[in-house]
Protein backbone atom coordinates (compact mmCIF):
# COMPACT_ATOMS: atom_id res chain seq x y z
CA UNK A 1 0.00 0.00 0.00
CA UNK A 2 1.15 3.54 -1.13
CA UNK A 3 3.00 5.34 1.93
CA UNK A 4 0.53 7.79 2.02
CA UNK A 5 -2.56 6.07 2.75
CA UNK A 6 -0.64 4.34 5.31
CA UNK A 7 0.07 7.69 7.08
CA UNK A 8 -3.99 8.64 6.23
CA UNK A 9 -5.06 5.59 7.98
CA UNK A 10 -3.14 6.44 10.73
CA UNK A 11 -4.94 10.05 10.53
CA UNK A 12 -8.13 8.93 10.61
CA UNK A 13 -7.20 6.30 13.86
CA UNK A 14 -5.60 9.07 15.89
CA UNK A 15 -8.78 11.63 15.32
CA UNK A 16 -11.19 8.83 15.94
CA UNK A 17 -9.81 7.78 19.47
CA UNK A 18 -9.35 11.71 20.01
CA UNK A 19 -13.33 12.33 19.18
CA UNK A 20 -14.12 9.15 21.06
CA UNK A 21 -11.81 10.09 24.29
CA UNK A 22 -12.65 13.83 24.16
CA UNK A 23 -13.72 15.59 27.97
CA UNK A 24 -14.01 18.74 25.64
CA UNK A 25 -14.92 17.68 22.49
CA UNK A 26 -14.18 21.50 21.36
CA UNK A 27 -10.46 20.45 21.90
CA UNK A 28 -10.93 17.47 20.03
CA UNK A 29 -12.00 19.02 17.22
CA UNK A 30 -9.82 21.55 16.64
CA UNK A 31 -6.76 19.40 17.18
CA UNK A 32 -8.52 16.79 14.40
CA UNK A 33 -8.72 19.50 12.37
CA UNK A 34 -5.30 20.71 12.98
CA UNK A 35 -4.47 16.73 11.93
CA UNK A 36 -5.92 16.70 8.59
CA UNK A 37 -4.49 19.86 7.65
CA UNK A 38 -1.35 19.20 8.50
CA UNK A 39 -1.55 15.62 6.45
CA UNK A 40 -2.86 16.77 3.24
CA UNK A 41 -0.22 19.27 3.31
CA UNK A 42 -2.80 22.42 3.64
CA UNK A 43 -2.27 25.55 4.66
CA UNK A 44 -5.45 26.17 6.98
CA UNK A 45 -8.89 24.54 7.87
CA UNK A 46 -12.33 25.58 9.40
CA UNK A 47 -15.40 24.09 10.63
CA UNK A 48 -18.68 25.77 9.92
CA UNK A 49 -21.99 25.06 11.13
CA UNK A 50 -25.23 25.83 10.10
CA UNK A 51 -27.69 28.35 12.23
CA UNK A 52 -30.49 26.29 10.43
CA UNK A 53 -33.22 26.56 13.54
CA UNK A 54 -32.11 30.75 13.46
CA UNK A 55 -30.77 32.94 10.81
CA UNK A 56 -29.39 30.27 8.23
CA UNK A 57 -26.22 31.51 7.90
CA UNK A 58 -23.35 29.14 8.45
CA UNK A 59 -21.14 30.25 10.99
CA UNK A 60 -17.01 29.38 11.35
CA UNK A 61 -16.55 27.54 14.61
CA UNK A 62 -13.32 26.45 14.76
CA UNK A 63 -10.47 27.07 12.51
CA UNK A 64 -6.82 26.49 11.87
CA UNK A 65 -4.10 28.56 10.17
CA UNK A 66 -5.33 31.09 7.65
CA UNK A 67 -7.84 34.01 8.11
CA UNK A 68 -9.09 35.30 11.66
CA UNK A 69 -12.64 34.57 10.93
CA UNK A 70 -14.07 35.69 14.01
CA UNK A 71 -17.66 37.40 13.21
CA UNK A 72 -17.88 36.82 9.79
CA UNK A 73 -20.85 34.63 8.29
CA UNK A 74 -21.89 33.63 5.09
CA UNK A 75 -26.17 33.01 3.91
CA UNK A 76 -26.61 29.41 2.89
CA UNK A 77 -25.93 29.17 -0.66
CA UNK A 78 -23.21 31.81 -0.68
CA UNK A 79 -19.65 31.26 -1.32
CA UNK A 80 -18.10 27.88 -1.57
CA UNK A 81 -18.66 26.79 2.18
CA UNK A 82 -22.08 27.87 1.57
CA UNK A 83 -22.97 26.29 -1.52
CA UNK A 84 -21.67 23.06 0.03
CA UNK A 85 -24.23 23.46 2.94
CA UNK A 86 -27.15 23.66 0.56
CA UNK A 87 -26.01 21.27 -1.21
CA UNK A 88 -24.90 18.85 0.92
CA UNK A 89 -21.90 17.31 -2.22
CA UNK A 90 -17.84 17.80 -1.64
CA UNK A 91 -16.55 20.65 -3.57
CA UNK A 92 -13.03 20.51 -4.82
CA UNK A 93 -11.85 23.79 -5.76
CA UNK A 94 -8.18 24.50 -7.79
CA UNK A 95 -7.96 27.83 -8.04
CA UNK A 96 -11.19 29.82 -5.68
CA UNK A 97 -9.66 33.19 -7.04
CA UNK A 98 -11.21 31.93 -10.50
CA UNK A 99 -14.15 30.30 -9.40
CA UNK A 100 -17.31 32.35 -9.07
CA UNK A 101 -18.69 30.75 -6.55
CA UNK A 102 -16.17 32.03 -4.22
CA UNK A 103 -16.94 34.59 -1.96
CA UNK A 104 -14.31 37.41 -2.32
CA UNK A 105 -15.40 39.42 0.32
CA UNK A 106 -13.66 37.22 2.92
CA UNK A 107 -10.20 37.66 1.32
CA UNK A 108 -10.88 41.53 1.23
CA UNK A 109 -11.83 41.44 4.88
CA UNK A 110 -9.35 39.17 6.16
CA UNK A 111 -5.97 39.70 3.87
CA UNK A 112 -5.74 36.30 3.14
CA UNK A 113 -5.01 34.20 -0.32
CA UNK A 114 -7.62 31.61 -0.65
CA UNK A 115 -6.79 29.05 -3.71
CA UNK A 116 -7.63 25.47 -3.59
CA UNK A 117 -10.19 24.10 -1.50
CA UNK A 118 -11.70 20.76 -0.10
CA UNK A 119 -15.09 21.31 1.47
CA UNK A 120 -17.08 18.20 2.28
CA UNK A 121 -20.66 18.73 3.96
CA UNK A 122 -20.77 17.74 7.48
CA UNK A 123 -24.05 15.55 7.91
CA UNK A 124 -25.83 14.22 10.60
CA UNK A 125 -28.16 11.50 10.43
CA UNK A 126 -30.44 13.72 8.98
CA UNK A 127 -29.33 17.01 7.86
CA UNK A 128 -26.37 19.18 6.65
CA UNK A 129 -25.60 20.68 10.01
CA UNK A 130 -22.32 22.51 8.95
CA UNK A 131 -18.74 21.54 6.53
CA UNK A 132 -15.10 21.41 7.00
CA UNK A 133 -13.15 23.38 4.69
CA UNK A 134 -9.15 22.59 3.98
CA UNK A 135 -7.41 25.40 2.65
CA UNK A 136 -4.45 26.24 0.10
CA UNK A 137 -2.72 22.59 -0.84
CA UNK A 138 1.01 23.73 -0.30
CA UNK A 139 2.52 22.32 -3.00
CA UNK A 140 0.06 23.78 -5.15
CA UNK A 141 -1.32 20.83 -6.65
CA UNK A 142 -5.02 19.92 -6.87
CA UNK A 143 -6.42 17.52 -3.43
CA UNK A 144 -6.35 14.08 -4.98
CA UNK A 145 -8.99 11.20 -4.09
CA UNK A 146 -6.97 10.44 -0.18
CA UNK A 147 -7.40 14.10 0.66
CA UNK A 148 -10.83 14.23 -0.27
CA UNK A 149 -11.60 10.76 1.33
CA UNK A 150 -9.22 11.89 4.56
CA UNK A 151 -11.51 15.03 4.80
CA UNK A 152 -14.99 13.10 4.42
CA UNK A 153 -13.58 10.82 7.28
CA UNK A 154 -13.26 13.36 9.45
CA UNK A 155 -16.60 15.08 8.70
CA UNK A 156 -18.05 11.76 9.20
CA UNK A 157 -16.41 11.44 12.52
CA UNK A 158 -16.87 14.96 13.46
CA UNK A 159 -20.79 14.54 13.06
CA UNK A 160 -20.79 11.07 14.94
CA UNK A 161 -19.08 12.97 18.36
CA UNK A 162 -21.27 15.74 18.28
CA UNK A 163 -23.93 13.24 18.17
CA UNK A 164 -22.68 11.45 20.93
CA UNK A 165 -21.53 14.46 23.06
CA UNK A 166 -23.43 17.00 21.77
CA UNK A 167 -21.95 20.42 21.27
CA UNK A 168 -22.19 24.35 22.18
CA UNK A 169 -22.65 25.44 18.66
CA UNK A 170 -20.53 28.52 17.51
CA UNK A 171 -23.33 30.83 16.48
CA UNK A 172 -24.87 30.52 20.09
CA UNK A 173 -22.08 32.49 20.68
CA UNK A 174 -22.85 35.08 17.76
CA UNK A 175 -26.11 35.24 19.16
CA UNK A 176 -26.88 38.65 21.03
CA UNK A 177 -28.15 39.42 24.83
CA UNK A 178 -31.84 40.52 24.46
CA UNK A 179 -32.57 41.21 27.95
CA UNK A 180 -30.24 41.18 31.69
CA UNK A 181 -31.32 40.97 35.13
CA UNK A 182 -28.73 42.18 37.16
CA UNK A 183 -28.87 41.79 41.16
CA UNK A 184 -32.51 42.55 41.01
CA UNK A 185 -34.42 42.58 44.03
CA UNK A 186 -38.40 43.50 44.48
CA UNK A 187 -39.87 44.43 48.11
CA UNK A 188 -43.50 44.54 48.77
CA UNK A 189 -45.10 46.55 51.28
CA UNK A 190 -42.61 49.11 53.52
CA UNK A 191 -41.75 49.18 57.17
CA UNK A 192 -42.43 46.27 59.12
CA UNK A 193 -44.54 44.53 57.08
CA UNK A 194 -42.45 44.38 53.85
CA UNK A 195 -41.77 41.24 52.49
CA UNK A 196 -38.79 41.04 49.97
CA UNK A 197 -39.55 38.43 47.26
CA UNK A 198 -36.29 38.91 44.63
CA UNK A 199 -33.39 38.91 46.75
CA UNK A 200 -30.48 39.51 43.84
CA UNK A 201 -31.53 37.70 40.69
CA UNK A 202 -28.88 37.86 37.76
CA UNK A 203 -30.03 36.44 34.54
CA UNK A 204 -29.08 36.85 31.01
CA UNK A 205 -31.20 35.84 28.23
CA UNK A 206 -30.15 35.50 24.46
CA UNK A 207 -32.26 36.07 21.62
CA UNK A 208 -33.90 33.58 20.04
CA UNK A 209 -33.49 31.38 23.17
CA UNK A 210 -36.28 29.38 25.22
CA UNK A 211 -35.97 29.32 28.48
CA UNK A 212 -37.95 27.69 31.35
CA UNK A 213 -38.44 29.02 34.47
CA UNK A 214 -39.59 26.12 37.65
CA UNK A 215 -39.77 26.79 41.46
CA UNK A 216 -41.79 25.99 43.99
CA UNK A 217 -45.05 28.12 44.91
CA UNK A 218 -44.40 31.32 46.12
CA UNK A 219 -40.73 31.92 44.84
CA UNK A 220 -41.01 34.60 42.97
CA UNK A 221 -41.53 33.21 38.97
CA UNK A 222 -44.39 35.53 38.36
CA UNK A 223 -42.76 38.59 40.12
CA UNK A 224 -40.01 38.28 38.24
CA UNK A 225 -41.60 37.95 34.84
CA UNK A 226 -43.68 40.89 35.50
CA UNK A 227 -40.65 43.03 36.15
CA UNK A 228 -39.52 41.77 33.35
CA UNK A 229 -42.66 42.41 30.51
CA UNK A 230 -42.93 46.18 32.37
CA UNK A 231 -46.24 45.28 34.38
CA UNK A 232 -44.33 46.12 37.82
CA UNK A 233 -41.06 47.53 38.82
CA UNK A 234 -38.07 46.10 40.75
CA UNK A 235 -37.40 47.64 43.77
CA UNK A 236 -33.23 47.56 43.32
CA UNK A 237 -30.93 46.40 40.67
CA UNK A 238 -30.86 46.56 36.49
CA UNK A 239 -32.93 45.42 34.32
CA UNK A 240 -31.97 46.02 30.32
CA UNK A 241 -34.06 45.19 27.35
CA UNK A 242 -32.14 45.49 24.32
CA UNK A 243 -29.41 47.53 25.83
CA UNK A 244 -31.84 50.43 26.87
CA UNK A 245 -32.46 50.52 30.97
CA UNK A 246 -35.65 50.02 32.23
CA UNK A 247 -34.71 49.88 35.96
CA UNK A 248 -36.13 53.03 36.66
CA UNK A 249 -38.24 54.04 33.53
CA UNK A 250 -41.95 55.81 34.13
CA UNK A 251 -45.06 54.03 33.22
CA UNK A 252 -45.21 55.85 30.07
CA UNK A 253 -42.33 54.04 29.00
CA UNK A 254 -43.00 50.71 30.80
CA UNK A 255 -46.56 51.09 28.60
CA UNK A 256 -44.38 51.66 24.93
CA UNK A 257 -42.10 48.88 26.21
CA UNK A 258 -45.00 46.43 27.00
CA UNK A 259 -46.85 47.25 24.39
CA UNK A 260 -44.81 47.08 21.58
CA UNK A 261 -42.14 44.54 22.65
CA UNK A 262 -43.80 41.81 24.60
CA UNK A 263 -46.28 39.22 23.80
CA UNK A 264 -48.33 37.60 26.58
CA UNK A 265 -49.42 34.32 27.73
CA UNK A 266 -51.65 33.59 30.54
CA UNK A 267 -53.01 30.42 32.32
CA UNK A 268 -56.22 32.49 31.54
CA UNK A 269 -56.69 33.24 28.26
CA UNK A 270 -58.41 36.49 28.65
CA UNK A 271 -60.27 36.64 25.64
CA UNK A 272 -63.44 38.64 25.18
CA UNK A 273 -66.09 36.58 25.39
CA UNK A 274 -68.44 38.72 22.77
CA UNK A 275 -65.48 39.15 20.14
CA UNK A 276 -65.16 36.43 17.30
CA UNK A 277 -60.97 34.79 17.36
CA UNK A 278 -60.18 37.57 14.80
CA UNK A 279 -62.06 40.01 16.13
CA UNK A 280 -60.38 39.50 19.58
CA UNK A 281 -56.85 39.56 17.30
CA UNK A 282 -58.12 42.62 15.50
CA UNK A 283 -58.77 44.58 19.11
CA UNK A 284 -55.11 44.28 19.95
CA UNK A 285 -53.59 45.34 16.23
CA UNK A 286 -55.66 48.70 16.80
CA UNK A 287 -53.11 49.36 20.04
CA UNK A 288 -49.90 48.28 18.04
CA UNK A 289 -47.18 50.41 15.67
CA UNK A 290 -46.91 47.58 13.56
CA UNK A 291 -49.10 44.07 13.86
CA UNK A 292 -49.20 41.15 11.98
CA UNK A 293 -52.07 40.50 9.87
CA UNK A 294 -54.83 38.71 12.10
CA UNK A 295 -55.66 35.80 9.65
CA UNK A 296 -51.99 35.58 9.67
CA UNK A 297 -51.77 35.03 13.07
CA UNK A 298 -54.41 32.60 13.27
CA UNK A 299 -52.53 30.54 10.56
CA UNK A 300 -49.47 30.54 12.83
CA UNK A 301 -51.37 28.51 15.37
CA UNK A 302 -53.39 26.43 12.84
CA UNK A 303 -56.50 28.34 13.42
CA UNK A 304 -57.52 30.08 10.19
CA UNK A 305 -60.86 27.73 9.98
CA UNK A 306 -61.78 29.06 13.31
CA UNK A 307 -61.79 33.13 12.98
CA UNK A 308 -65.62 33.96 13.05
CA UNK A 309 -65.69 31.34 16.47
CA UNK A 310 -66.47 32.89 19.34
CA UNK A 311 -64.37 31.80 22.42
CA UNK A 312 -67.30 29.96 23.99
CA UNK A 313 -67.29 27.72 20.61
CA UNK A 314 -63.86 26.71 20.72
CA UNK A 315 -62.06 24.12 23.40
CA UNK A 316 -59.39 25.50 26.04
CA UNK A 317 -56.21 24.22 23.85
CA UNK A 318 -57.75 26.37 21.04
CA UNK A 319 -58.68 29.29 23.11
CA UNK A 320 -55.48 29.72 24.44
CA UNK A 321 -53.93 28.79 20.87
CA UNK A 322 -55.99 32.36 19.93
CA UNK A 323 -54.20 34.01 22.94
CA UNK A 324 -50.63 32.98 21.69
CA UNK A 325 -52.05 34.40 18.20
CA UNK A 326 -53.16 37.74 20.37
CA UNK A 327 -49.54 37.47 21.67
CA UNK A 328 -47.99 37.22 18.33
CA UNK A 329 -50.09 40.20 16.73
CA UNK A 330 -47.70 42.88 18.02
CA UNK A 331 -44.65 41.08 16.17
CA UNK A 332 -42.82 41.30 19.74
CA UNK A 333 -39.37 40.58 20.61
CA UNK A 334 -39.91 38.35 23.73
CA UNK A 335 -43.01 36.27 24.40
CA UNK A 336 -43.79 35.97 28.42
CA UNK A 337 -45.58 32.81 29.22
CA UNK A 338 -46.90 32.39 33.22
CA UNK A 339 -48.04 28.59 33.10
CA UNK A 340 -50.18 28.38 30.20
CA UNK A 341 -50.67 24.88 30.04
CA UNK A 342 -51.45 24.39 33.66
CA UNK A 343 -55.42 24.47 32.98
CA UNK A 344 -54.96 22.21 30.26
CA UNK A 345 -55.12 18.28 29.96
CA UNK A 346 -52.11 16.61 28.16
CA UNK A 347 -53.10 16.54 24.59
CA UNK A 348 -54.01 19.81 24.46
CA UNK A 349 -50.80 21.33 26.43
CA UNK A 350 -48.77 19.47 23.65
CA UNK A 351 -50.86 20.95 21.25
CA UNK A 352 -49.94 24.36 22.76
CA UNK A 353 -46.47 23.55 23.02
CA UNK A 354 -46.39 22.46 19.72
CA UNK A 355 -47.42 26.28 18.76
CA UNK A 356 -45.15 28.14 20.99
CA UNK A 357 -42.34 25.11 19.45
CA UNK A 358 -42.79 26.81 15.85
CA UNK A 359 -42.86 30.59 17.23
CA UNK A 360 -39.91 29.80 18.54
CA UNK A 361 -38.33 28.34 15.45
CA UNK A 362 -38.79 31.17 13.89
CA UNK A 363 -36.82 33.73 15.98
CA UNK A 364 -39.14 34.86 18.97
CA UNK A 365 -37.50 34.69 22.57
CA UNK A 366 -39.66 32.63 24.93
CA UNK A 367 -39.29 32.89 28.62
CA UNK A 368 -42.27 29.85 30.58
CA UNK A 369 -43.15 29.31 33.77
CA UNK A 370 -44.46 26.10 34.61
CA UNK A 371 -44.73 23.57 37.52
CA UNK A 372 -44.18 20.67 34.64
CA UNK A 373 -40.72 19.25 35.03
CA UNK A 374 -41.46 17.78 31.62
CA UNK A 375 -41.91 21.02 29.70
CA UNK A 376 -38.48 21.66 30.98
CA UNK A 377 -36.93 18.99 28.30
CA UNK A 378 -37.91 21.31 25.92
CA UNK A 379 -36.06 24.90 26.81
CA UNK A 380 -32.40 25.69 25.90
CA UNK A 381 -32.14 26.50 29.23
CA UNK A 382 -33.95 25.78 32.75
CA UNK A 383 -33.76 28.18 35.03
CA UNK A 384 -34.59 27.28 38.74
CA UNK A 385 -35.69 29.74 41.65
CA UNK A 386 -35.06 29.19 45.22
CA UNK A 387 -35.63 31.59 47.62
CA UNK A 388 -35.60 34.86 46.01
CA UNK A 389 -33.05 33.94 43.46
CA UNK A 390 -31.41 32.11 40.65
CA UNK A 391 -30.49 28.80 42.10
CA UNK A 392 -29.61 26.71 39.42
CA UNK A 393 -29.23 27.01 35.44
CA UNK A 394 -29.12 23.95 33.64
CA UNK A 395 -28.47 24.28 29.48
CA UNK A 396 -30.10 21.37 27.39
CA UNK A 397 -27.95 20.88 24.62
CA UNK A 398 -30.17 18.41 23.15
CA UNK A 399 -33.58 20.31 23.43
CA UNK A 400 -36.87 17.85 23.09
CA UNK A 401 -39.80 18.58 20.97
CA UNK A 402 -43.49 18.71 21.99
CA UNK A 403 -44.23 15.63 20.63
CA UNK A 404 -42.02 13.75 22.71
CA UNK A 405 -43.01 14.98 25.88
CA UNK A 406 -45.05 12.15 28.25
CA UNK A 407 -46.67 13.03 31.22
N1 LIG B 1 -48.56 42.90 44.85
C1 LIG B 1 -48.13 42.13 45.86
N2 LIG B 1 -48.16 42.56 47.13
C2 LIG B 1 -47.70 41.78 48.13
N3 LIG B 1 -47.21 40.54 47.97
C3 LIG B 1 -47.15 40.08 46.75
C4 LIG B 1 -47.60 40.81 45.62
N4 LIG B 1 -47.39 40.07 44.52
C5 LIG B 1 -46.86 38.91 44.93
N5 LIG B 1 -46.70 38.90 46.26
C6 LIG B 1 -46.12 37.81 47.05
O1 LIG B 1 -44.86 37.48 46.50
C7 LIG B 1 -44.62 36.09 46.63
C8 LIG B 1 -44.16 35.53 45.32
O2 LIG B 1 -45.22 35.57 44.38
P1 LIG B 1 -45.10 35.07 42.89
O3 LIG B 1 -46.44 35.23 42.32
O4 LIG B 1 -43.98 35.75 42.22
O5 LIG B 1 -44.74 33.54 43.10
P2 LIG B 1 -44.65 32.37 42.03
O6 LIG B 1 -43.29 31.82 42.11
O7 LIG B 1 -45.13 32.86 40.72
O8 LIG B 1 -45.67 31.33 42.64
P3 LIG B 1 -46.72 30.36 41.93
O9 LIG B 1 -45.92 29.20 41.44
O10 LIG B 1 -47.65 29.96 43.02
O11 LIG B 1 -47.39 31.12 40.84
C9 LIG B 1 -45.89 35.48 47.16
O12 LIG B 1 -45.71 35.21 48.52
C10 LIG B 1 -46.93 36.54 46.95
O13 LIG B 1 -47.91 36.49 47.92
MG1 LIG C 1 -46.87 32.50 39.57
Amino acid sequence: MKQERINYTQVVWTITRLLQDAESLEDALRTSLGEVVRAVGAEAGTIWFYNSNGDKRIYPSFWIGGADLTGLSLAAGEGIAGMVVQKGKTTVVKDCQKDERWAGRFDETTGFVTRSMVCVPLINKYEVIGCIQIINKKDGSLYNDDDVELCENLAMLTAIAIDDKGLNLGFVKEKKTILSLQNVTKTYGSGETAIKILKGVNLEVQEGEFLVILGESGCGKSTMLNIIGGMDQLTTGTFLFDGKDYSKADDKTLTMYRRNAVGFIFQAYNLMPTLTAKENLDFIGELCNDPMDAEQALERVGLLGRKDNYPAQMSGGQQQRVSIARALMKKPRIILADEPTAALDYETSIEVLTVLEEVIKRGTTLLMVTHNEEIAKMANRVIRMKGGVVSEIIVNRHPASAKELVW
